[in-house]
């Protein structure tokens, strides 16, 4: 028998730059207890079972695996949300691009949301929480994301956000919206960084976007009109060296007050323009 302190030990073993955290997160995860339980009882014994889990999950945390797919969860603004290896672990960068969207439009408007590549539905949920009169969606073309959004939807308390499957627009004819936020693969194919960390685990499908990462962001900007209602906006997560080349593209199709958000590190990484029938035409 070997106690919760003696475990927490085993940090030393983790290259990881979180090792301690993370030890922390799968022993509260095993003894399914909040994480200030492990230092109110260190002594306590852990049964076998549950240390043979905990080994388990830490062979696969030194193989690199990301903690958020052995915990099955990860918070993103105010939500626990299930995650799975069928599409993106949810990012703390991502609620600059909820923060941005919330600030465009007043609380008590009825606004019509999209939210393409929508992955546990981690933007869509977090809008539809903070704007309850909103209405939103989100799509994805993995069925096995939608339906993690649409579980998420339900233990998050938000059963009336409709999650899709469809390929970008393609599920969605004739529907506008005021709003359109995407947070797409923008990973271009050879970046050595898919080789490095977490995202070694994450699917290419929720990464990658063709030689230079902009494909999607292209897509989307090209088709965006027909499903916008006039000066409703388009707002996109990018990469932080894409904020020109997604400011241009949104230029060049017709959108209006283009402009980037820096996140905390001073980084762009959040680009939303404003459509315009008018402008587009005389593109
Ligand atoms: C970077 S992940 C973002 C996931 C989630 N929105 C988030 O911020 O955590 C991109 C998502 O786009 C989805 N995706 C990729 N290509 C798509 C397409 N052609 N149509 C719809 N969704 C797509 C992927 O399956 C993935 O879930």
């Amino acid at each position: 028998m070997v106690t919760i302190a003696c475990l927490l030990q085993r940090a030393q073993q983790l290259s990881s730059p979180s090792a301690k955290l993370d030890v922390e997160l799968l022993l509260a995860h095993v003894l399914k207890k909040p994480r200030s339980y492990l230092y109110t009882w260190p002594g306590k014994e852990l049964a076998g079972d549950q240390q043979a889990e905990f080994e388990q999950l830490l062979a696969r945390r030194h193989a690199g695996e990301p903690v958020a797919y052995l915990l099955g969860q990860q918070g993103f603004w105010t939500l626990d949300l299930q995650v799975s290896p069928h599409t993106l672990i949810p990012r703390p960068e991502t609620e600059l691009l909820v923060e941005t969207a919330l600030s465009l439009a007043q609380d008590k408007l009825p606004v019509r949301v999209l939210d393409l590549g929508t992955g546990t539905g981690a933007i869509a949920l977090a809008l539809a929480s903070e704007r309850p009169q909103w209405q939103v969606t989100g799509v994805d073309c993995v069925e096995q994301a939608v339906q993690l959004a649409q579980h998420n939807g339900l233990s998050c308390q938000q059963p009336q956000v409709r999650f899709l499957q469809s390929d970008w627009f393609s599920a969605l004819s004739d529907e506008y919206f005021e709003l359109i936020i995407s947070n797409p693969p923008y990973i271009s194919l050879d970046d050595p960084h898919l080789q490095q960390g977490d995202v070694r685990f994450e699917p290419s499908s929720a990464l990658v976007s063709g030689t230079d990462g902009l494909d999607a962001i292209r897509h989307i900007v090209r088709q965006a009109g027909r499903h916008l209602a006039e000066q409703g906006w388009l707002l996109f997560e990018h990469g932080y060296q894409q904020s020109t080349a997604v400011r241009e593209l949104l230029a060049q199709a017709g959108f209006v007050k283009v402009r980037s958000e820096c996140d905390l590190s001073g980084h762009e990484r959040v680009t939303l323009g404003q459509w315009s029938k008018r402008e587009a035409i005389a593109c």
